[in-house]
């Protein structure tokens, strides 16, 4: 055996490429239409762009590096380049647009699927769309919507996985702490197997949700936020009180000191 073959860790087999993702693809049509970008601006506007031009349900835009990756609230999202999985995905689902927190829903609930069975981990879901363990945010999904009135045209459903990623590489600035499977496990994720897990959860939970099966009761059994003393930031007024549960379309219920209900549909939410 060569000497170098001895010594040192060994790298972890990461390349993304159209051909190592479609290889080991288990699913029928998510990510069987993909677009394999080195570095874009942003994965999303991508999606959106493709979307807008009539791509089909399922094709899927993925980057080793975003220079404009956009979270909630329009916030930056920072990842090094390769550290992570940055993609998105066009569905178009028979919803109605205020529905679309259950896209998010079937996201988080196939990050969550995906990283139990490839990485051991259990992670929670934070309202309304943040992985987090132990408080800190591994994950983040970023929803959007194409609709004319009533009918919803498209959603891109973007997600960002921080893998293999130094929390100190990113901005002191975060409102939640970040973290990174690498830094949760002790050593460096594949990302590939990562994310043919990903896409054929998803694939299994879009269908089922076409068939008329709401994951609204598996989404908010995973919630750590309900039952929790919580603060609400923007961009409506500040409040303060008890998360009690979502509502059916992921709305965020808090009771307030004086008794009354709260029904928060966007926020940032601290918990207590
Ligand atoms: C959030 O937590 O605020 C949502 C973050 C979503 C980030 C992902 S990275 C891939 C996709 N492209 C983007 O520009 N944003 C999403």
């Amino acid at each position: 055996m060569p000497l170098e073959a001895q010594e040192g860790p060994q790298p972890v087999p990461d390349s993304l490429s159209t051909q190592a993702i479609a290889a080991g693809l288990t699913t029928t049509f998510l990510g069987r239409n993909l677009l394999y970008r080195p570095a874009t601006d942003s994965t999303n506007d991508d999606a959106r762009w493709l979307a807008l031009r009539g791509a089909p349900a399922g094709m899927v835009v993925i980057a080793d590096h975003q220079t404009r990756g956009r979270g909630r609230l329009d916030r930056r999202w920072h990842a090094p380049s390769g550290s992570s999985l940055l993609l998105s995905v066009i569905l178009r689902p028979a919803l109605e647009p205020r529905q679309v927190q259950q896209v998010t829903m079937i996201c988080g609930l196939a990050l969550v699927e995906a990283l139990a069975a490839q990485v051991g981990l259990e992670v929670g879901l934070k309202w309304p769309n943040d992985l987090v363990v132990a408080g800190a945010k591994v994950a983040g999904i970023l929803a959007e919507v194409g609709a004319s009135g009533e009918c919803l045209d498209y959603v891109v459903a973007g997600m960002g996985l921080n893998v293999n990623l130094d929390p100190e590489q990113l901005p002191g600035s975060l409102l939640t702490p970040a973290t990174s499977l690498s830094r949760l496990v002790g050593h460096q994720v594949p990302r590939l197997p990562l994310l043919q897990a990903l896409l054929a959860a998803l694939e299994r939970r879009y269908v089922a949700l076409e068939g008329g099966h709401s994951p609204h009761s598996e989404w908010s059994a995973r919630l750590v936020t309900v039952g929790r003393r919580v603060q609400v930031r923007g961009p409506g007024p500040f409040l303060e009180g008890v998360a009690i549960g979502v509502d059916d379309d992921g709305a965020l219920l808090v009771r307030l000191a004086d008794g009354s209900l709260e029904r928060i549909i966007a926020g940032d939410v601290l918990l207590q």
